[in-house]
């Protein structure tokens, strides 16, 4: 192996899923690591042997004082240790030094840790990385915030490590400290809008159309070299398909409730702070916030609906639309978010440098997001007209085959919280309605608000 001789010590705090496999990544493309792992007992002794080329240390204090030169320290640790090791570092650290972090953080704390940082003269970078462990190996999506001077010093490490797509890095500089975990937030707001989205859609296909699990997954597999192609629509397949040793479906042993990180609820914290209306999302996030409120054996409808199923047809054509259509509204909402965020603060980072982060490496690739990244290349803009657009070059005007399987769901007590929320939102903003216009004259009445006429 041979090692490149980079005059940065780059050091990483955090051993556990995704800092072992960043470090794999970093070792595997030449650049010696020094870690610090402060739960070293339960890194197993494979992991170390196995990294030639990284330098286990005892303490943060030994990571950091063996160097003379500057040092760039990744962190990779849960988010509720972020301050206490800067805390830490900001005392072991010299002047010039740059501290990443690149776990999941909230946007806002990442400009007070650039902050605290710099009146110690050390940068600070926040990064927003994707792609679980997997990618974290063998390339991530990079969403970078923070330091100019750290970024213009660093970024040859982060792009060797990135996903790579066409020629193109999925390693992404956005600007100020706290840009890149807040495109990171807002990726995993639109993560858990597609993978309610694409959960909805097989219960609709197996409880609706009748399809057993296996055949759910071969359909959902089926349409993987269609234009809705993508890591969670593979992912959602296997999932529906997966079965325990004693050959039963997965999907019928696991529990109901959802965890989640708290980075939905930030896109959507955030949402609600910029007045943008991201109902995809925040249903999403409502679903999983439900599974938690309730833990009691569901009676199980399913008599009833096995006697009203009717002996309806999807064919892949359909299916194909039904999601194109609700990823493009989800992906429409996440991105109108950003932009707002981008008005909000006057940063000058390019729309179309989120598509490139987003192309490769993260949890959101796949082929409808090359296909609306292209449509946004030509386009430029990302106005209600824009979105008009992309759903016109893949459903029919009507969205005939949405609605269609919509009402089967509705009929059928399936639950589709995040597919109605979508069309909702289409349909408040397209057809020919009066529901601004009757709620404007309640206020009117009840708060003498004054009426606004059309202008
Ligand atoms: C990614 C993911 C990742 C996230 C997990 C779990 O982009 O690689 O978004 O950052 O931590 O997907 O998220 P939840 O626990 O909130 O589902």
């Amino acid at each position: 192996m041979h090692t490149k001789n980079y005059a940065m010590k780059i050091s990483i705090i955090g051993l556990g899923s995704m800092g072992y496999n960043l470090t794999r990544n970093l070792i595997s493309k030449g650049f010696l690591v020094s870690a610090y792992e402060k739960n070293i007992n339960t890194v197993s002794d494979d992991i170390v042997t196995d990294l030639k080329g990284l330098t286990l240390k005892s303490s943060m204090k030994d990571l950091c004082s063996e160097y003379t030169g500057n040092q760039l320290v990744l962190l990779s640790v849960p988010a509720t240790s972020v301050d206490q090791c800067i805390d830490d570092l900001a005392n072991l650290l010299s002047p010039g030094d740059i501290v990443a972090d690149l776990g999941n953080s909230l946007h806002s704390k990442s400009v007070l840790r650039s902050d605290f940082l710099a009146k110690r003269k050390i940068d600070f970078l926040g990064i927003g990385v994707s792609g679980g462990p997997r990618g974290a190996h063998l390339g991530p999506a990079i969403m970078a915030g923070g330091s100019k001077r750290a970024w213009n010093e660093t970024k040859h490490i982060f792009e060797s490590m990135a996903a790579k797509r066409n020629n193109t890095s999925a390693c992404q500089y956005f600007g100020l400290p706290g840009n890149g975990h807040f495109i990171k937030a807002v990726h995993n707001g639109i993560e858990y809008a597609l993978m309610a989205i694409l959960a909805e859609i097989s219960n609709v296909l197996m409880d609706g159309f009748g399809l057993e699990r296996g055949s759910c997954a071969q359909r959902l597999a089926k349409i993987l070299n269609s234009f809705t192609s993508s890591f969670l629509l593979d992912l959602t397949s296997q999932a529906v398909g997966m079965k325990s040793t004693d050959n039963k479906y997965l999907l019928d042993l696991v529990d109901h409730q959802i965890g989640h990180n708290g980075t939905g609820q930030w896109a959507v914290n955030a949402a609600l702070d910029l007045g943008v209306s991201v109902p995809s999302i925040y249903s999403a996030l409502s679903t999983r916030l439900l599974s938690n409120n309730f833990n009691f054996k569901r009676t199980t409808d399913a008599k009833a609906q096995k006697h009203e199923r009717k002996s309806s047809h999807i064919d892949d054509l359909e299916m194909e639309e039904i999601i194109f259509f609700n990823f493009a509204c989800a992906l429409f909402q996440g991105l109108h978010l950003i932009e707002q965020y981008k008005k909000d603060i006057s940063a000058d980072f390019d729309i179309s440098a989120v598509f490139k982060a987003w192309s490769a490496g993260c949890i959101l690739q796949g082929k409808y997001l090359d296909f609306i990244s292209a449509e946004f290349e030509s386009y430029q803009s990302l106005d209600f007209s824009f979105l008009e657009i992309l759903l016109n070059k893949k459903s029919t005007a009507n969205r005939a085959s949405i609605r269609k399987f919509i009402s089967i769901a509705n009929s059928m007590a399936i639950p589709i919280p995040t597919l109605s929320a979508t069309i909702g939102y289409h349909d408040q903003i397209y057809s020919t309605h009066k529901l601004g216009e009757i709620t404007q004259l309640q206020r009117h009445l009840f708060g003498d608000h004054p009426i606004k006429k059309h202008s």
